[in-house]
């Protein structure tokens, strides 16, 4: 007979949690989020500090090796890190097998998982050096996939890392110079890029990372579980959310439309993007930062009164004020900013969760080492509780109703 597992919980041997919510699927000394509190932490740092004074490479030293470097390991990091920053040639025909006009998301997915065909030399997961490898080239190369993403999207021909200039204007040079013209680099707006990147670098179990850790607990290689992560943050709930503010912004249109909207948001036939969050049920950190880089960028362009950022900031200040949102502690999370700030870049909506999945692929990769390097890992396995058929006996065709 089938057995109903619902036996096993009335006997404290099961735990029915759909969505994780109370469930904690392995031990991490990566990131600390208090989400009552609305703190978050890389390796104990908070991220205000590591914002304020830290770079986005920095940051990914001190989430894969659990210290902020010397300034000698830096300097070696750094080495590394642009020594693999280019693209074998055939990854680069392999480009050419999408659609121009597929996501680049797709084309994400798709070639970083395309790297485990190329790297067999890091491919032992259970060899530390080929590990800090694989973590190396992925680091180095995803900015420079997503960038050509977008060339190829565009028409324009591919474009190479220039070394010399930081991890985030390397990533506004590829993306936009063209032959005719170099990409003239705005400090302020790469340094607005870096903290971008700084603040979506780990987030600890959210569903992308999980999915990462759950891909590796079967022992498959760093490339295939890191282009898993990738397929799982494309979701509008998850990374697809700053790319999904933008698109509601469009299509609010201006700012007397928002008491419509608002009342569609609490009848729930849609809701306000960019606004709520599984662990945060108080400000998330991240958006603070961001609202401030928000304020700095568009200062620098000189777009304060662009009527899109006046909509957005109408939507939170209704939002901070409404009972529904109070009484169920929704608050703007990251992305309600950042896609604000890199559409004020210059970077097309297309682009927004490729930008989130270069930056988050240290996290993954932190974690993919830190699960990989515990010699008590174990293959992720959930059970269900079965709400199916109980035991019946096949019937031939002729017999059916
Ligand atoms: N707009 C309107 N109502 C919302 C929103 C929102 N953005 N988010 C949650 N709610 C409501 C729900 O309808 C629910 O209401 P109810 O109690 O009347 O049923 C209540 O708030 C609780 O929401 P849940 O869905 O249970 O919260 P959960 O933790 O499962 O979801 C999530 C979190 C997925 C982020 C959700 O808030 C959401 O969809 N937000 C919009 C998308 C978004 O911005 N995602 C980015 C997340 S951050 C990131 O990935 C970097």
């Amino acid at each position: 007979d089938v057995v109903d597992i619902r036996t096993f919980a009335k006997t404290g041997m099961f735990t029915f949690d759909p969505g994780f919510l109370a469930t904690a699927a392995c031990e991490s000394s990566i990131t600390f989020i208090d989400g009552d509190l609305g703190q978050l932490y890389y390796r104990g740092y908070p991220i205000e500090q590591l914002a304020e004074h830290s770079d986005f490479l920095e940051s990914c030293y001190l989430l894969l090796n659990g210290e902020l470097p010397t300034a000698e390991q830096f300097a070696e990091f750094n080495r590394k890190i642009m020594r693999h920053n280019m693209l074998n040639d055939q990854i680069m025909s392999f480009f050419k097998g999408f659609r121009r006009d597929a996501h680049p998301m797709a084309v994400m997915v798709g070639v970083v998982g395309a790297l485990s065909a190329f790297y067999h030399d890091s491919l032992d997961i259970n060899d530390a050096h080929h590990r800090e490898v694989s973590a190396h080239r992925l680091i180095a190369k995803v900015p420079n996939i997503a960038a050509q993403a977008y060339r190829y999207n565009k028409g324009l021909p591919f474009s190479y890392p220039k070394n010399g200039l930081t991890y985030s204007e390397n990533f506004l040079h590829m993306m936009f110079s063209t032959p005719c013209e170099e990409y003239k680099v705005n400090k302020v707006l790469a340094k607005a890029l870096d903290r971008i990147f700084i603040l979506h670098a780990d987030h600890e179990q959210n569903a992308s990372t999980s999915t990462v850790r759950l891909a590796g607990s079967s022992g498959a290689n760093p490339f295939a579980c890191i282009a898993a992560g990738i397929a799982c943050l494309w979701g509008p709930s998850h990374g697809g959310a700053n790319e999904a503010v933008l698109k509601m912004l469009d299509e609010i249109g201006s700012v007397e439309n928002v008491p419509a909207f608002m009342e569609g948001v609490k009848a729930k036939t849609h809701k306000l993007m960019g606004f709520g969050h599984r662990v945060y049920k108080n400000f998330d950190p991240r958006a603070k930062i961001m609202k401030e880089t928000c304020d700095e960028v568009l200062n620098e362009l000189g777009l304060r009164d662009d009527p899109k950022f006046q909509l957005a900031m109408k939507l939170e200040e209704i939002a901070l004020s409404d009972p529904y949102f109070i009484e169920r502690k929704l608050y703007p999370n990251v992305d309600f900013y950042s896609g604000i700030v890199l559409s004020a870049i210059g970077i097309p909506v297309s682009m927004f969760t490729p930008i989130f999945a270069l930056a988050r692929t240290v996290g993954w990769i932190s974690h993919w080492t830190e699960m990989i390097s515990d010699p008590g890992m174990k293959i992720g396995r959930p059970r269900q509780l079965y709400t199916g058929s109980v035991r019946r006996d096949y019937a031939q065709v002729a017999d059916r109703k």
